[in-house]
């Protein structure tokens, strides 16, 4: 372990937020309640097969955070841990949702500590969003299914224009 540490003011949540759910949501707001700053970065290595380009994910990101002052929106390409030490980022932020996402996500940070001594940290999912991922939204929202509950209402309007969700 090095001993110069940066203490944990700055954290960066990452995913694919594609798009950005409720769920979401309330871990960034949550998350900006307990530190200094958080980078909501959206991983760019991802974005070949999303419903959303990059862009428009990190258009409904900031329209989304508006309303927080300390929440910084950007996107990666690469390895998170590298974007964390360009950025002087010493932990993640990831939201666990039920035991199914624990194996995963013990994986990535148990990876990310070997790879760059770069902390995660767990914060538990409000239990009014624990089913809730973007690919079911998207899903229900292609069949015609009410999603407007799940998201955002600015994410909803962009679900209503791109599949005619309502
Ligand atoms: O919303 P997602 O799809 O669960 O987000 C996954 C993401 C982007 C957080 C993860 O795939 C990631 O960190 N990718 C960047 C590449 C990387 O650093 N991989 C090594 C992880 S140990």
């Amino acid at each position: 372990m090095t001993e110069e540490r940066v203490p944990v003011r700055r954290v960066v949540y990452p995913g694919s937020f594609d798009p950005v759910t409720n769920g979401h949501l309330d871990i960034i707001v949550r998350a900006a309640r307990l530190h200094d700053e958080v980078f909501v970065v959206v991983g760019a290595n991802l974005a070949k097969e999303g419903l959303f380009s990059v862009d428009e994910r990190l258009a409904m990101l900031r329209e989304v955070t508006r309303g927080q002052p300390n929440v910084r929106v950007d996107k990666f390409r690469g390895l998170l841990v590298e974007f964390c030490q360009t950025h002087h980022i010493s932990a993640i932020v990831k939201g666990l949702r039920a035991v199914s996402d624990f194996e995963y996500e013990m994986e990535m940070a148990q990876m990310n500590y070997r790879l760059a001594e770069i902390e995660t940290l767990f914060m538990t999912a409000n239990p009014l969003y624990s089913f809730l991922r973007s690919s079911l939204v998207k899903e229900i929202a292609r069949y015609g299914g009410d999603v407007s509950s799940l998201v955002p209402a600015p994410v909803f309007a962009q679900l209503q224009k791109r599949l005619g969700a309502y």
